[in-house]
């Protein structure tokens, strides 16, 4: 019996009802195409459109989560499999749970002496000027519990406060976090297993924060090697690895990060599930160690597990 074979009856788990169902549809079809070209059985399934329960009734074996956003990343769906006791992709519920949440994430990050920018939780009745005052002006104010810059926004200015707060905290009903600027170069952290492939430098057009373009658009670059020296690196790695781990997470992921003018690192957020298309990042870490796509997703499954 080949390896493939071994994996059973595997669904991908794909689409679904979040703000992103996009985006994890072309993961979904990019990880089953790879699948199957590798011999595995796989097949496509839609939770917004399928019961989970059938994955029991017609006998799946594993699930590849390929879901991004809530109700697939967020620890809901990882408890449903727990109970069905069908081993699934990824981080569990908890490290789900809080990765989906920058807040707690940065409380957790906080506690454990790692180092995430400073930050507030805002309210409707703040006093603008007193944030702006405390955190220093430009700040980036953002939704707590949303992916994908939906909600961001870099506030330049008091008076674009309650506007960017609104946004954030109206538009998704969501806790608004203001954040301190990091002034500096950005970089992702793809964790496999135990391991932490090569970081990817992104550089976004000057300013430029909006979802369209960051998933859509072809102007924002992504580095890999990410041109840092080799020991600096590696303490990113180290600390990535930490932040992952601090937070409960398993399995794979991505830790994306900033480092400021001097060279100080600062952890902005944990991806539990992040995207997998031939195009994503932490396929393109992979291949910078000679991990073909097909290969990465044959590993990721492997890594599937209950409790
Ligand atoms: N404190 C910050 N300082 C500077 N840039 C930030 C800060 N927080 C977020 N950003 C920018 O906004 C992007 C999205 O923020 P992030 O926290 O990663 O949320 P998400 O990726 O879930 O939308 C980051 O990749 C970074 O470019
Ligand atoms: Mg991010």
């Amino acid at each position: 019996m080949s390896a493939a074979a071994g994996f059973g009856k595997v669904a991908v788990l794909m689409g679904g009802r979040s703000a992103e169902r996009e985006v994890s549809l072309m993961s979904g079809k990019g990880v089953l195409r790879a699948l199957q070209s590798k011999g595995v059985d796989a097949h496509a399934f839609d939770p917004a459109e399928r019961d989970l329960g059938d994955l029991r009734r017609e006998g799946f074996a594993r699930c590849f989560v390929a879901l991004h956003g809530r109700g697939g990343e967020d620890g809901t769906l990882q408890g449903a499999l727990e109970m069905l006791g069908v081993p699934y992709t990824g981080s569990g519920v908890m490290g789900s749970a809080i990765g989906m949440d920058k807040w707690r994430t940065k409380m957790i990050w906080l506690a454990g002496g790692l180092p995430t920018p400073r930050y507030r939780i805002l309210s409707a009745d703040d006093d603008w000027s007193e944030v702006a005052r405390d955190l220093g002006l430009p700040l980036i104010v953002k939704p707590a519990n949303e992916g994908s810059t939906l909600g961001l926004t870099k506030v330049a200015a008091v008076a674009q406060l309650p506007a960017a707060y609104d946004l954030a905290a109206n538009s998704y009903h969501d806790l608004a976090l203001a954040e301190q600027f990091i002034d500096g170069a950005e970089y992702t952290a793809s964790v496999l297993g135990d391991q932490v492939l090569p970081l990817i430098r992104i550089e976004a057009p000057q300013g430029n924060y909006d979802y369209q373009s960051k998933y859509f658009g072809d102007d924002t670059k992504y580095i890999c090697p990410c041109g840092l020296d080799a020991q600096k690196e590696a303490s990113l790695k180290v600390l990535s690895l930490k932040a992952f781990r601090l937070v409960g997470c398993a399995g794979w992921g991505r830790i994306d990060l900033m480092l400021d003018a001097q060279g100080n690192p600062w952890l902005l957020e944990v991806n539990t599930s992040p995207g997998m298309t031939g195009h994503s990042l932490v396929p393109m870490a992979a291949r910078a160690v000679g991990i073909l796509y097909e290969d990465l997703c044959v590993k990721i499954l492997e890594g599937a597990h209950v409790g």
